[in-house]
């Protein structure tokens, strides 16, 4: 029997320097879509995937991270006085079992592959999942749900996977194909943000991923590439290159970037209009402001 993902690693590290000055004092996992941190999000798509142990790689500033997931007693005794229990139970979605949660300091920002790595204690031999929280992705089933549900069959190491832009593989981790069996691609290597004339594909790496142990293993060589990090995606593709299983996995839904800005207000305006109690007020001022827009054109 294949082993069960049970553990993730977000990796919540970054200065979030793009959403300065917000940034200077809230990490950017707690900036909010809507009424949820970015990294609620992520908790929601893990726990649906059957997560059950949350690894945090944090850094200095992000203590708003750890008070988030704690309980908040004099805050739910008072909702509890005034009978909120609506608002009781959304704070639930917040709260962890005692021992689920851990958190690991990253003390120099030295690469995605060194924030992973930095966990290495707590994955042991096991397989796990990582989740970036600045990838937000919508859809009917969460996209780590269907990846584990691939994984079930076919074991080995897998990542998102979406069509870029050829002009923006330079943004990204990129795909080298070997063969493409409905949503699952087999990778026989993997480019960590190559030029686009280099680039082996368009198909880009989303943050999910469900690697073996033996990527830690290949980020002990604390090897540095792209922009002179340890990258996760050179330490995925010495798997490929080594034969190992490496997938890319086309998921269904909807990647917004909320490392952007403009990625950021798509995805405010996109959970805002699946709300009941929203949508027809914001589709409203929407149509209202495209007005004025063509207006002006
Ligand atoms: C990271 C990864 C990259 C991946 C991207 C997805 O890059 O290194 O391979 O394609 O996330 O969002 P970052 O955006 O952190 O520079």
């Amino acid at each position: 029997m294949r082993k069960k993902v049970t553990k993730a690693i977000f990796p919540v590290a970054g200065l979030g320097t793009r959403f300065l000055p917000a940034t200077k004092s809230i990490p950017k996992e707690i900036l909010t879509l809507v009424d949820r941190p970015l990294i609620q999000y992520a908790i929601d798509e893990a726990r649906e995937a059957g997560i059950t142990e949350f690894i945090f790689v944090t850094s200095r500033g992000k203590s708003a991270l750890e008070d988030y997931f704690d309980h908040n007693p004099q805050l739910e005794q008072e909702l509890r006085k005034k009978g909120k229990e609506d608002l009781l139970s959304t704070l639930k979605t917040t709260n962890m079992d005692s021992g689920a949660i851990a958190y690991i300091r990253q003390h120099k920002p030295m690469g995605l592959g060194h924030a992973v790595w930095c966990a290495r204690r707590l994955i042991a031999n096991e397989p796990f999942a990582v989740i970036l929280p600045d990838d937000v992705i919508s859809g009917d089933t969460p996209c780590l749900k269907q990846m584990v549900d691939a994984y079930a069959e076919t074991g080995g190491n897998m990542v998102a996977a979406m069509e870029v832009p050829r002009e923006k593989t330079s943004s990204y981790g990129v795909l080298d194909i070997a063969e493409e069996n409905g949503p699952l691609v087999s990778v026989k290597g993997m480019v960590e943000k190559p030029k686009a004339e280099d680039s082996p594909s368009n198909l880009a790496v989303i943050g999910r991923y469900i690697l073996t142990p033996n990527v830690l293993r290949n980020l002990n060589k604390q090897k540095s590439g792209s922009g002179g990090e340890i990258q996760l995606t050179d330490a995925i593709s010495v798997e490929a290159q080594a034969g190992q299983n490496v997938y890319g996995y086309r998921f269904n839904g909807q990647r917004f970037d909320c490392g952007s800005k403009v990625g950021f207000l798509q995805a405010t305006v996109a959970f805002a209009l699946e709300r009941d109690d929203l949508r027809d007020d914001l589709a409203a001022y929407l149509s209202e402001v495209s007005g004025y827009d063509k207006a002006a054109q």
